[in-house]
């Protein structure tokens, strides 16, 4: 059998008994440090050119990153160039440490300064693969072995750099493979790496924790993380970073839960481009962080333009449910979920604190629309549909047609398949409701109270062929019902209606909307007018013109079914 969960063994968690990290609360953002232009570019079908590069390495320097590996000079002649055209054309900005990956091996230490001759600061991010199977199946070396290959590399660095003491220099070491390493051994690593730098002395070093595969779930890995914090030599010299990848789709949440157990630094790339599923996505831990009103250290607000360039450089597309820059993600179309965001929308107040069920943030504060938030498809209900024609049109409905026109809609948002916009949804409305017939346009009307109630006359009807009726009746409506009543035979019952004055920028000022019965049938309009009285009475027409026409074709559907009627 091909699908065999017997093949795999669980990941041995690290027997910790003082675990600390589950109660702490993360209260600032860790020091970031985006990897786009190295471990994000390496993992690129096509990597980027040079152009590329400079486009997002403004971009990263624009959105406030301090700390941004531009990648691995010594193992690509484009990176090389990349970094050499940073450095001689003055492109880093002052508070900007360009990070440069290499392997703990002499040619490509010598060739990395090289790279970064000349360069005002910099961080020289030094690795060898330390895990058991890397170990014994890839290098056939034992734990001396691969420590001396850190160490030795350690010392490299350091004698070059110190050759070069015209720039600020930043040494970080990761054993590569650290989630797959013995924990003991990975400290014993570390310390002697931290044993050649002597961080205690005043060295700026940065200790990089990699998940290069994610291997367990994010608690298993928060404890590896306080456990190396508690054992290594100088802990309060060295700053702990952790690199996670997303193998199992937890990467932010191992890098988050990482920070809970101690580590001040993370790194991670925009959108989390990466090798395999990629890595820790610093846009999502970032937003995360703000949306605890916790400030992020990074402006993420032109998110459109971030996207952009991220795709431009990258190749690859936002998923429309990316978290906090898919094109869907501030979007509902369930019914329920659009009534208690127009709900909530409503009562919030200028310089409120968020609380919007269903948006765990402000759209708007990412450059996004509330337009957006609420779009409607044959799953959206009531509130949506009327929410859109209340933005867009300034039209409200009564509940009752909200109902009855959310079912039109529904029908040909299910015909049609997909979403239906608002100028299509408006477009429904007025042919469902709005729309008068010649012979049914209200042409004038006079209304007269006196002890018997209201006296009504009513004009209405093509211009050349007017017709005129009169009635009586409680108010208008019932004088005017009474009237069609009689002309057309038609028993009129109004069981609800509403008018609205319209807001400003309408072309009418009234709103009228009526539901009527005419014997079994259930006929409802609205209408547009200067006045209220004049959009009533429209809307009274209109029905009535529903409910003759479908009395008129119930009446010929009798008539084919008894050809004696016809005849
Ligand atoms: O994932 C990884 O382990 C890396 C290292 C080189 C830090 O990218
Ligand atoms: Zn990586």
């Amino acid at each position: 059998m091909a699908f065999d969960h017997r093949k795999y063994v669980p990941f041995q968690p690290i027997a910790k008994t003082d675990r600390r990290w589950p109660d702490k609360v993360i209260e600032k953002a860790p020091t970031w440090c985006a990897v786009d232009l190295r471990d994000g570019n390496q993992a690129l079908v096509k990597p980027m050119n040079v152009a590329q590069k400079q486009r997002l390495f403004d971009l990263l320097v624009k959105l406030g990153f301090k700390e941004i590996e531009i990648g691995f000079p010594a193992a690509s002649q484009p990176d090389f160039d990349f970094c050499r055209k940073l450095i001689e054309e003055n492109r880093i900005p002052e508070d900007v440490k360009i990070q440069v990956l290499t392997q703990a091996r002499p040619e490509l230490i010598e060739r990395t300064y090289e790279a970064l001759k000349g360069a005002k600061r910099a961080i020289v991010h030094v690795y060898n693969s330390t895990s058991t199977v890397q170990r014994e199946q890839v290098f056939g070396l034992d734990r001396a072995g691969i420590r001396d290959i850190a160490v030795n590399g350690a010392k490299l660095v350091k004698d070059l750099a110190a050759q070069h003491p015209e720039t600020e220099w930043t040494f970080q070491y990761s054993p590569e493979s650290f989630t797959g390493t013995e924990m003991d051994f990975a400290v014993e690593v570390i310390d002697a790496v931290t044993g050649v730098w002597r961080p205690e002395e005043g060295q700026a070093v940065i200790i990089n924790l990699p998940a290069t595969v994610e291997m367990s779930t994010p608690n298993v890995f928060a404890d590896q993380i306080e456990w190396v914090c508690d054992q290594v030599r100088h802990r309060e010299h060295i700053s702990i970073s952790v690199h996670t990848h997303n193998d199992r789709g937890c990467g932010v949440a191992a890098a988050e839960l990482a920070v809970m157990a101690g580590a001040d630094r993370v790194e991670g790339t925009l959108m989390g481009n990466g090798e395999r599923t990629g890595n820790m996505d610093l846009v999502t831990m970032a937003m995360n962080l703000y949306s605890q009103g916790i400030d992020p250290m990074l402006d993420l607000s032109g998110m459109a333009e971030i996207t952009e360039v991220v795709e431009a450089c990258t190749e690859i597309s936002t998923h429309p449910r990316h978290p906090y820059a898919g094109e869907l993600v501030f979007t509902a179309f369930s019914g329920s979920h659009q009534d208690a965001i127009r709900k909530c929308l409503a009562l919030r107040n200028e310089g409120d604190k968020w609380n919007v069920a269903y948006l765990p943030i402000d759209p708007f504060d990412l450059g996004r629309r509330y337009e957006e938030v609420v779009r409607i498809n044959s799953q959206s209900g009531k509130g949506g549909v009327a929410y859109v024609l209340e933005r867009d049109y300034n039209i409200s409905l009564p509940r009752w047609l909200q109902i009855e026109f959310s079912k039109v809609v529904q029908q040909s948002a299910e015909t049609n398949g997909g979403e239906i916009d608002s100028l299509s949804i408006h477009n429904l409305f007025e042919q469902r409701y709005l729309k008068v017939r010649d012979e049914w346009a209200l042409r004038g009307y006079d209304l007269h109270r006196d002890e018997q109630g209201v006296y009504a006359e009513v004009t209405f009807g093509r211009e050349s062929a007017p017709m005129r009726l009169e009635g009586r009746g409680l108010g208008a409506v019932e004088a005017v019902s009474a009237a069609l009543e009689k002309r057309f035979g038609l028993a009129i019952a109004v069981e609800a209606y509403d008018e609205f004055a319209l807001g400003e920028g309408t072309r009418a000022n009234a709103l009228a909307c009526i539901r009527l019965t005419a014997g079994d049938k259930l006929c409802s309009a609205a209408a547009l007018a200067e006045d209220t009285t004049s959009a009533t009475l429209q809307a009274l027409l209109s029905a009535v013109a529903l409910a003759v026409e479908l009395k008129a074709m119930g009446e010929s559907q009798e008539a084919k079914a008894d050809p004696a009627i016809s005849a």
